[in-house]
């Protein structure tokens, strides 16, 4: 089982937290993006065919067209086996959205729409430099797409400056209420990324650093947990079995074949070899993993999810599964090693403990 993640690099403005390869550009040459695009999905045809997930990530894919979004999807199909209920997710900035473009996506083939919230609140919004679009539009954005589409996901960040715990309590409590028909909500703790305008602000003393505690996690799981999302890594949440199917097949260390500039693949040669492949530019870089870096990687992104889990004997040391067993920070299942919530909060500890860095 393989996905496809499509990498589409414009957004409408740069938000100040941001760190990603995204730009802000007025002319676009589309037909020379499709083209391209087409001829990076072609490097994976000699590989694994089934499909089971497509995935349009970025930037701001929202901005292309059905058009653009339908070509892709189809050259996909035609060329590989993709299953009958593969996952097409599209991610979508609220002011690029209108029930016109959501149904034209829906008619190609998207199923699922994951929007970039962030915050329900104006000076939240202004808090990290989100300028792309207002608290209203995004409100009203997750409730039109919510009509329309059965899976609805919407990414959020706490923690923000000048945010307390109380506040993101009350914040995620109504942001829940709200939205109270859709499936699936990813948290992300903010990350203050170097160089980015968000850091540099802080730095000077313009905006308040973000607190240094796991109260936020806490409220974040407690709320949630109550209102029906289990908590399946560290920033996902899903109701019903809503699991984000690319999430997931990363961290079961399935191959994923990235497209666009910057994009990473991971791909099984033959039952020995997985190849890493980066594509820059129009080049691409082939690196073949060893073995101890596929192990040090399938720990990395086993431990990541409360589904997925590695192998026992990953961990060499059996007194290392024991003691991370007592303070559960892991459950042992079926020869498996399976992270707990209580791990999950410990995460980058626990992953040194067991790789000995
Ligand atoms: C892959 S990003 C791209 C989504 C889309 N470009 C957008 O911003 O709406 C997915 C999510 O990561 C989160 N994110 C991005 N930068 C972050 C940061 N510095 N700290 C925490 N979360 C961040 C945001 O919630 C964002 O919606
Ligand atoms: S919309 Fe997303 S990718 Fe674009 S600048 Fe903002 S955070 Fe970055």
């Amino acid at each position: 089982m393989s996905i496809f993640y499509i990498h589409w690099p414009f957004c409408l403005s740069k938000c100040d937290y941001c760190d990603f390869k995204s730009y802000v550009q007025k002319e676009i040459d589309l037909d020379q993006y499709l083209k391209e695009y087409k001829q990076k999905i072609d490097i994976y045809t000699k590989y694994n065919k089934n499909i089971t997930s497509i995935y349009f990530g970025g930037g701001t894919p929202s901005l292309l067209s059905q058009y653009f979004v339908y070509e892709l999807v189809q050259y996909i199909k035609t060329r590989f086996s993709v299953c009958n209920n593969a996952e097409i997710t599209l991610e979508a900035n609220p002011r690029t959205l209108d029930i016109h473009k959501a149904l034209a996506f829906k008619e190609v083939g998207v199923n699922r729409i994951s929007i970039g919230v962030q915050s329900i609140y104006d000076d939240g919004l202004q808090s990290i430099g989100r300028r792309s679009h207002t608290a209203r539009e995004a409100i009203e954005c997750v409730k039109l797409m919510a009509s329309i589409f059965d899976n609805v996901s919407v990414d959020l960040i706490y923690n923000r400056p000048g945010q307390t715990t109380s506040e993101w309590k009350k914040e995620l409590t109504e942001t829940i209420y709200i939205f109270n028909n859709i499936q699936h909500i990813s948290c992300y703790e903010l990350i203050l990324e170097k160089n980015t305008k968000l850091s540099m602000d802080i730095e000077s003393g313009n905006k308040k650093k973000p607190i240094d505690t796991d109260e936020f996690l806490d409220i974040t799981h407690d709320i949630l947990d109550k209102n029906g999302f289990e908590m399946y890594e560290v920033s996902n949440f899903a109701k019903n079995g809503f699991y984000g199917r690319s999430n997931l097949s990363y961290w079961r260390y399935e191959d994923y074949y990235g497209v666009g500039d910057g994009a990473h693949s991971r791909v099984t040669v033959d039952d020995a070899t997985k190849i890493a492949i980066e594509q820059v530019g129009t080049e691409q870089i082939v690196t073949k993993l060893t073995e101890q870096e596929v192990i040090k990687e399938k720990i990395i992104m086993g431990l990541r999810s409360t589904l997925c889990g590695i192998d026992e004997k990953f961990i060499n040391d059996i007194q290392k599964i024991t003691k991370l067993e007592k303070n559960s920070y892991i459950i042992c299942k079926d020869r498996r090693v399976i992270i707990t919530y209580e791990g999950l909060k410990r995460l980058n500890l626990v992953i040194r403990y067991i790789l000995d860095v």
